[in-house]
């Protein structure tokens, strides 16, 4: 177990069937102002937006309304909403929706009192809020990000050239979130499978990184077979409670800081998706899994031990008579098939990415110095030319 942490996670769960009965009771620890942000109009059409209204005229609280909040959510639309929480006096900002809402929900929170350049402050130069900040709750309509019990806020910004992260502290996590597994079955097939892949590769981020034995890996691990084999059920039959229920469940896990501790992770693949994003607007978690193969395949040689030990631990590859490569290989090969099987996309080109544009995604990756090995530029623009 490498180094010391701190570990404070302030945001409060109502999980299960029942779990939005709670809301009016929670909305009345906040004041009088509810600003409501959610997405393009699937809650309209699957009565979740009914939902949520009620629990907010039984709480009386005066609510304005704040759509459009659009997959990989733009800095533009998080200055939109600034303007309606000054406006308004906004005691609490509401996101009901995956986790562009619930990162947009973040985004305006610090920004509508911040002094300076939201987005030079956070996201570019990743300082901490000065200002007050709004809080915020949230209610999961589509499973991935984590988003909902953490304070990871993705911007896109396009007139600046990035899609960039900002990890804000405990102040900027959901206070409370409602995790209906239900309220999820209405996600299009290509968008939660894409959110599976979310949650492996969150999980393989904070697995690929650090030599010492810790105790983080071994629930790493856990999370990621109890993933394998629930997505499993779920793609063939999305209307199954048990396993949609226990993906729900391990997202939150996936990417609540606790598997942070003791580990220090890599989040490469997430910097090439970003990238991607940006330039084709594509899918989050296609992004991801579209580049993770040719990814892990180049960095398996600095972090063999831990690609031996997926292997076996996740997959069950038996490593009898192999070389330690063989069985890092195999269990890449597990990871393929299953994401096959669960019909990821594994190839760029179905997300827009081109010969051509190559240039401009390396241009927008970020090279971070952690994991097995720090990529060059011509390694990023190897990996995105294999991933076509
Ligand atoms: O906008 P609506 O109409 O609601 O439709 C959404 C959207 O089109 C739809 N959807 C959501 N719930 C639904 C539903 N459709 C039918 N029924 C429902 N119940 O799904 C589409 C995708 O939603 P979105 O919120 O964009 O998906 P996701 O949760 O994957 O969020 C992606 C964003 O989160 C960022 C990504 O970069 C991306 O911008 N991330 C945030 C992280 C964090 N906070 O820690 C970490 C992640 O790695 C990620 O980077
Ligand atoms: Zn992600």
């Amino acid at each position: 177990m490498q180094g010391n942490f701190t570990y404070h996670n302030p945001t409060k769960l109502y999980f299960g069937e029942e779990a939005i009965s709670h809301l009016s009771n929670e909305l009345k620890n906040y004041g009088p102002t509810v600003m409501l942000s959610y997405g393009g109009g699937s809650i309209k059409r699957n009565g979740i937006y009914d939902a949520v209204l009620a629990a907010l005229k039984e709480a009386g609280k005066t609510v304005v309304e704040n759509p459009g909040v659009m997959p990989n959510p733009t800095y533009e639309k998080v200055l939109e909403g600034c303007g309606l929480v000054r406006q308004h006096h906004v005691d609490l900002i509401l996101a009901v929706g995956g986790g562009s809402t619930i990162d947009y929900a973040k985004a305006v929170s610090a920004s509508a009192f911040c002094q300076e350049d939201p987005w030079d402050k956070y996201w570019v130069h990743q300082g901490w809020p000065s200002c007050p900040v709004v809080p915020i709750g949230a209610v999961l309509t589509m499973v991935g990000t984590g988003s909902e019990m953490n304070g990871g806020s993705v911007i896109t910004n396009r007139k600046a050239g990035f899609k960039l992260g900002k990890v804000f502290g405990p102040d900027l996590f959901p206070k409370f979130t409602i995790l209906n597994p239900r309220f999820t079955m209405t996600v299009p097939q290509y968008q939660m499978v894409a959110g599976f892949f979310d949650i492996m590769s969150h999980l393989m981020e904070q697995y690929f990184a650090g030599n010492a034995d810790c105790t983080t890996d071994y629930l790493i691990e856990g999370l990621m077979r109890s993933l394998v084999h629930s997505s499993r059920i779920a793609a063939q039959n999305p209307q199954d409670y048990e396993a949609r229920a226990n993906i729900m469940w391990t997202a939150t896990w996936a990417l609540n800081t606790l598997l942070k501790c003791g580990k220090g992770g890599d989040w490469e693949v997430h910097q090439i998706g970003h990238a991607i994003g940006l330039v084709t607007d594509a899918t989050h978690g296609m992004t991801l899994a579209s580049v993770s193969l040719p990814y892990y395949r180049l960095v398996m040689h600095d972090g063999l031990h831990q690609f031996v030990r997926f292997a076996q631990n996740v997959w069950n590859v038996r490593p009898d008579g192999k070389t330690d490569e063989q069985v890092a290989t195999e269990g890449l090969a597990c990871l393929e098939s299953w994401m096959k099987e669960i019909g990821l996309v594994t190839h760029s080109r179905e997300l827009g990415v081109t010969e051509e544009n190559i240039p401009a995604i390396a241009d927008a990756v970020l090279i971070l110095p952690v994991g097995y090995r720090t990529l060059t530029r011509d390694e990023v623009v190897s990996i995105l030319r294999q991933s076509l």
